[in-house]
Order: structure tokens, then C-alpha cells, then sequence
């Protein structure tokens, strides 16, 4: 997708759609409230071309709802669509747009466009003071992740990309500012995609080793260091725990591991970067059943979230060392594969009893953390498919997120006012890492049912240790179940956007 960022006047805008956005400014309440659709546009002949039918009552601006005029009077544009915000602002807060309901509106536009073979469009930003580089970035952002779909296996396949989509600033804003933001949000738009289309691939196109040769890939592209290694390196690092679950499959496992190392800084933080990044889960022995298990190709998602946050930081170039590692392994039972009741070794030295081979996201990782510690990780966040528990908690709405540090949690947080995703900090504690030790090794890989997400958090905070560390658990939210009018039912590439801002921030 081309992508363009113009100051010009609206009407002025050459281009086969225009979207303009209205907020629902509707207070009353009752049968006889009027809808009132408040277009958040400054310019004249845009809002006299949508007069009448914004008095109709047919449109409320409601969050995401669209209407199409062909042939607007007065504007060079082909088509104007009206697309809504929704009572975007929180209560008590005056704002009618906010940089999510407008990175929202921008995909809504592009996912209007797609089946209709319209393949250029100009989105218009609203006016609001405060809005312009943040709402660029978020518009961009935006219509990239509006632009994904999931299809490239379908020999019926149309392709329905997009070509071009121009973000249209109001003329009075401030050119540099908005236009650094517009390229970050192309950046970022651009290595979430490169995720999802990693976690759509199915497994036996994406293996670990698959996985590894895309990384390195990009890496190339982006100027980012990488190595991938495989069976002999895990030996040779005693990587016990992440080596155990690769060693039921044919596939052999590949630990990828890529570096942004950005000139003359030599001090300061280096951030770890750790991903699970299972290409397939089978449950291994303690096999899953049959029902869903074609889903668990995306049990990669965590790492292909770290290979697209390392391609965005490349681009971005921010002033901090980061280390990307991610675990790749299939996860199958075998006559080679590990039993419940083993013993496995992790590179930290820990002792783990097996209990279920299909907790195996927090092994890899075991020895992902262990390893981006050895490599001077000196704050630490990771990503994983890890609990069915966690969807139990946060259904497919929230992510799971967890921290041994409130400091380091703190800048998460802000990372996730400007990337929008959606995560909920849920609590660590003592008493759920005694649920998770063992009679016959250090720790146990389950802690039973209850605070299934927790144990397992906790079981990574056991290699984390006392090293800032973030943990996300992104098992409900990686794949998108229900298509929204923004995006595409399949992958998310959930946390890239996230993962990213939080990096910048150091
Ligand atoms: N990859 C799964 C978790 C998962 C579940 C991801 C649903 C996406 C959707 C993970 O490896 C797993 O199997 N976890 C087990 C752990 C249990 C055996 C302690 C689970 O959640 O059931
Ligand atoms: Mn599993
Ligand atoms: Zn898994």
C-alpha cells in the first residue's frame, strides 16, 4: 500500500473516496431522541455536501458506521464517505475524537473500499487541537492493519489491496511534526502486518526453521543483526528446557536471535525481547483434542510479535540496545518425545518436573529469558500464546499482563495509550509460586487448574528472577475470532504496536 501525506484543502482532494469523520454527539435519551452526527471538519463544502443527510436521521455516527455519497457537490473527490467515531470520548472528557477511534475509523474506511474495488482513498483527519501528529500516525497505522487479509491461500483469491491512501492534515497544522508521525505510523503499520502474515502461515509452510530464515530476512533488509541456530547450539547453551520440547518432532527448533544495536550508544539499558514461538502445538504427549487444534498454528504469535517489534525498531531507530530472541519449536508427540514425569535441565540450572507436555510455551521461554539475561538484558518483557486460562479470565477482549517491576510496568502502561491495545495487569505472588513447586525437581511446569495464567507467569518469573520483566499473555487476543469492521477476522499482531512505544520510552 502506497501511502501519501497531504496538506491540501478537501475539496481540492483528486481521489476515488474521501472519508470524513462524525462524531455521535447525541445526548437525549428516549424514543424520540434525534441521532446527532457532528462532522469534525472545518471546511465548508465538505460539511454542505453532507447537510441534508446528516439532518435524515439516517446516520447517527456511531463508532464505525459508514455512509457513501457519490458524486459529492462541490468536491474533486469521486465518493465521500461519512465514517462514524462513536461517543468515542470516556465520560467527562470533551473530546469527540480520540487517536484510537481514529486509527479505527482509518480501517473501517480501507475495509469499506476493499470489496468494492476501490483501490484509492483519502482519509481526513479531524481538526482536534492535540490530534493532528498522533492522529497522522494513528489514521496510517490504521489502514494498514484495515488493509490485511488472510487469504493468500485462496486460488480464488481477488486481490483487493489497496493502492494508495492518503492522510489528509488540516492545513493549519505543524508540517514537521506531522509528517515525522505519519512515517512512524507507516513503520509500525507495516512490521504489524509482517507479523500477522508470519502467523498466518500454517505450520508446515512455517516451520521453525522457516520461521528463523524469515527473520533473518527481514533482518537483511532492515539492517538488523541476526543469527539462527539450531539443535547443537541449544546443547551446547544447555538449554534443557527449550531443547525438551523441540525433541518430539522432525522439524529441528531454531532460536533466533536479533540485535539493534544503534551507533554510539554503549551504555544505558539493553532490552531483552522474548517470544514463543511454537509453530505448532499438538499438546505433545499430553496430546490435545481434535476440536480447535488446527488453531494452534498461531501458537507462534508471541514471537512473530518480537520479529515485527525488532523490524520496527530498526526503522525507527531509537536510542536503546534491544535484543529480540525467539523460540522456535513444534511441539509433537513422537517415540522421541518428552513424557510427563521427565526431568529437564533449564540453562539457569533449575530442575523441572513435567507434568503436562502441553505446557511447553513456558519451557522455550524458560531458556529464552535465561538467555537474553546472559546476553545483558537488563529489562526484560515477553510475549506468548502461553494460557487457555488467560482466555478464561479476559475472554477474547484483553490480553494478560504481568511484571515483577511497577516501574517498569509504569512505562508499559503509557506505551499502551498510544498503541490502544488492549491489556489488563493481573497480580504475581508467592502463593501462586508455591502452587508450581516440586517434590521431585526445583518446579513443577503446571500449578493445576486455578490461576492458571498466574502459575504460569510465575513459572517464568522463576527464570526471570529479579530482572525487570514483563510478561504478556496474548493466547485470546492473537487471533482476531469475529471480524470487526476495522479488521480482518485471522491474526491481530497484537502487541507490536505496544512492545514498540514501550522501547521507545527508555
Ligand atoms: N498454546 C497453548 C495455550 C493456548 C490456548 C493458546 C488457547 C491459544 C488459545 C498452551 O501451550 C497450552 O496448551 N497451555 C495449556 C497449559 C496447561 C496444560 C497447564 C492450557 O492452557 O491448557
Ligand atoms: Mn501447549
Ligand atoms: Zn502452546
Amino acid at each position: 500500500m502506497h501511502t501519501e501525506l497531504s496538506f491540501a484543502s478537501l475539496p481540492e482532494i483528486k481521489t476515488d473516496l474521501l472519508a470524513v469523520l462524525a462524531a455521535d454527539t447525541q445526548t437525549a435519551k428516549g424514543p424520540d431522541a434525534k441521532p446527532a452526527p457532528e462532522l469534525l471538519t472545518a471546511d465548508e463544502k465538505v460539511k454542505s455536501a453532507t447537510a441534508q443527510v446528516l439532518l435524515s436521521g439516517e446516520f447517527k455516527g456511531g463508532a464505525n458506521e459508514t455512509l457513501l455519497l457519490h458524486a459529492p457537490a462541490g468536491l474533486t473527490a469521486k465518493r465521500l464517505l461519512i465514517v462514524g467515531l462513536g461517543k468515542s470520548a470516556p465520560a467527562g472528557m470533551q473530546a469527540k475524537a480520540t487517536v484510537h477511534s481514529v486509527r479505527h475509523a482509518a480501517g473501517t474506511a480501507v475495509r469499506y473500499c476493499k470489496p468494492r474495488g476501490i483501490r484509492e482513498l483519502a482519509f481526513a483527519l479531524p481538526s482536534t487541537e492535540g490530534l493532528l501528529s498522533a492522529g497522522a500516525r494513528a489514521a496510517v497505522e490504521g489502514a494498514f492493519v484495515g488493509d490485511f487479509d488472510p487469504d493468500t491461500y485462496r486460488s480464488d483469491r481477488k486481490d483487493q489491496s489497496i493502492q494508495s491512501f492518503t492522510v489528509v492534515a488540516p492545513s493549519g497544522s505543524d508540517r514537521h511534526a506531522v509528517e515525522a508521525a505519519f512515517a512512524e505510523g507507516v513503520i509500525v503499520g507495516e512490521s504489524q502486518n509482517f507479523a500477522r502474515s508470519l502467523v498466518n502461515e500454517p505450520g508446515n509452510k512455517l516451520t521453525p526453521t522457516e520461521m528463523g530464515r524469515r527473520a533473518a530476512k527481514m533482518a537483511k533488509e532492515v539492517g538488523l543483526a541476526c543469527e539462527v541456530y539450531s539443535t547443537s547450539k541449544l546443547h551446547e547453551l544447555k538449554m534443557g528446557a527449550f531443547w525438551s520440547v523441540s525433541q518430539g518432532s522432525e522439524e529441528p527448533p531454531a532460536l533466533i536471535v536479533m540485535r539493534y544495536e544503534p551507533a554510539g550508544v554503549k551504555d544505558g539499558p539493553v532490552l531483552g525481547l522474548v517470544g514463543k514461538g511454537i509453530t505448532f502445538d499438538t499438546g505433545g504427549i499430553s496430546i490435545k483434542p481434535a476440536d480447535n487444534m488446527e488453531k494452534m498454528k498461531y501458537d507462534m504469535a508471541g514471537g512473530a510479535a518480537m520479529i515485527g517489534a525488532m523490524r520496527a525498531l530498526a526503522l525507527l531507530k531509537p536510542r536503546v540496545r534491544v535484543v529480540g530472541i525467539v523460540c522456535a519449536a513444534e511441539n509433537m508427540p513422537d517415540g522421541k518425545a518428552q513424557k510427563p514425569g521427565d526431568v529437564q535441565t533449564a540453562m539457569s540450572g533449575k530442575t523441572i518436573e513435567i507434568i503436562n507436555t502441553d505446557a511447553e510455551g513456558r519451557l522455550v521461554l524458560a531458556d529464552g529469558i535465561a538467555y537474553a539475561k546472559q546476553l545483558g538484558a537488563t529489562h526484560l518483557i515477553d510475549a506468548a500464546t502461553l494460557t487457555g486460562a488467560c482466555v478464561v479470565a479476559l475472554g477474547m477482549v484483553n490480553a494478560g499482563a504481568f511484571a515483577n517491576d511497577d516501574g517498569t510496568y509504569a512505562k508499559f502502561n503509557a506505551a499502551l495509550q498510544v498503541s490502544g491495545e488492549k491489556f489488563w495487569r493481573l497480580p504475581l505472588g508467592d502463593e501462586y509460586m508455591e502452587m508450581i513447586k516440586s517434590e521431585i525437581g526445583d518446579i513443577k511446569n503446571t500449578g493445576g487448574r486455578w490461576g492458571g495464567a498466574i502459575t504460569a507467569a510465575e513459572f517464568l518469573h522463576a527464570f526471570a528472577e529479579d530482572t525487570p520483566w514483563i510478561h504478556l499473555d496474548i493466547a485470546g487476543v492473537a487471533w482476531v475470532e469475529d471480524s470487526k469492521p476495522y479488521i480482518a477476522k485471522g491474526p491481530s499482531g497484537i502487541a507490536v504496536r505496544s512492545i514498540v512505544e514501550w522501547a521507545r520510552q527508555f
